[in-house]
């Protein structure tokens, strides 16, 4: 049996760093594990000029305490108004990674998302061009289309359609959740990849209703059926190099969580390596880890993989119920569990 296991220093391929005191207080569990990270731009208001992203990402900088170790990769949050212009010179400067695109209403500060993805043909041709990547959300928002079957019609939908239409166009399926999302990417002859998120790999929908209602098992995409869960996972510790880390932490204060109407978000950064770890370890898959965590996301994205290494050796740490405080009080994924993997 493997108890101690040396990767490469990995990338989080998707989180949420949010502003003020929440990036101030999360953004350390972040920068202490992973080089880069590719950050999410769904502020109030949304990220989407490089004024806008060269500020935050100062911000993210001041709040790591100037850790030189880690780089924050940002994104530009795409509108029915984005202009193509200042994308590719956000991108020719070194701003902006990649565009994320959600469409309109489907997630958390989501409301100035896409509302019609025909209308964006400025905007997908110049990514092409430029080969700078287009991060998805992957979700239909058509309210009669069931919330556990929205990923699913996106693919079918919106996806197939739009790798026909731009056949060099990179693009990410951001947090994966379904077998179908999975298959497409899997076997598409395209230039195409998906994150996957820790909660992904150990829920299934059952999670949310496990002895009454389970916020902090909620996210979007919501987790689905346990034959998709096994999916994703196969998907994950396949070895392809279209599948890679992202974890998709996104805290948000326990109020807002447990509620009436509860946030979506998971915040999973504090425990993220150690969390994967017990799904590939579970699957014998633990020499398939450090491609998931540490390769196949900077291939794709063309960017040089880290110098460095972490090791994580074969120990108990418990989850805390609660990190944070003075008004960043967040419940961890898996609080109060035990996991069985440490960050040496
Ligand atoms: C994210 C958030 O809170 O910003 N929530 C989530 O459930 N994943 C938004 C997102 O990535 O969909
Ligand atoms: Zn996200």
């Amino acid at each position: 049996m493997t108890d101690r296991l040396t990767i490469r220093r990995p990338d989080d391929w998707h989180v949420h760093l949010r502003d003020g005191a929440m990036l101030n207080a999360v953004a350390r569990h972040t920068a202490r594990r992973f080089g880069r990270a590719i950050v999410m731009p769904n502020l109030t208001p949304p990220v989407t000029t490089i004024a806008a992203a060269t500020a935050y990402r100062a911000r993210i900088m001041t709040a790591v305490g100037g850790n030189s170790g880690f780089t924050p990769l940002m994104t530009c949050y795409l509108t029915d108004d984005s202009d193509p212009a200042e994308i590719a010179r956000g991108h020719a400067e070194g701003v902006f990674t990649a565009c994320k695109l959600y469409p309109a209403h489907a997630t958390t500060n989501s409301a100035h998302g896409v509302t019609d993805i025909d209308a964006l043909t400025g905007v997908l041709e110049t990514l092409q061009r430029i080969g700078m990547p287009l991060l998805i959300h992957g979700e239909v928002t058509d309210r009669s289309i069931d919330i556990f079957d929205r990923e699913a019609v996106f693919v079918e939908r919106t996806l197939a359609p739009l790798t026909r239409d731009y056949p060099a166009l990179k693009i990410v399926l951001e947090h994966i959740t379904t077998a179908e999302a999975a298959a497409f990417v899997a076997e598409a002859a395209h230039p195409i990849a998906a994150t996957i998120t820790p909660q992904h790999l150990l829920l299934n929908r059952n999670a949310l209703f496990d002895g009454g209602l389970r916020p902090h098992a909620y996210c979007l995409p919501v987790v689905k059926r346990e034959a998709h869960r096994l999916a994703v996972r196969r998907a994950a510790t396949s070895g392809s190099e279209r599948f890679f880390l992202g974890t998709d932490s996104a805290p948000h204060v326990v109020g807002a969580k447990e509620s009436g109407c509860g946030c979506a978000g998971i915040f999973n950064a504090p425990f993220a390596l150690e969390t994967y770890l017990r799904a590939f370890d579970e699957d014998d898959a633990l020499d398939r880890f450090e491609g998931f965590a540490s390769e196949h996301g900077a291939r794709f994205y063309g960017l040089p993989l880290n110098e460095g290494t972490v090791t994580l050796v074969r120990d108990a740490v418990v989850v805390p119920g609660v990190i944070g405080e003075g008004g960043t009080e967040v419940v961890p994924f898996l609080a109060g569990e035990t996991l069985g993997w440490r960050v040496e």
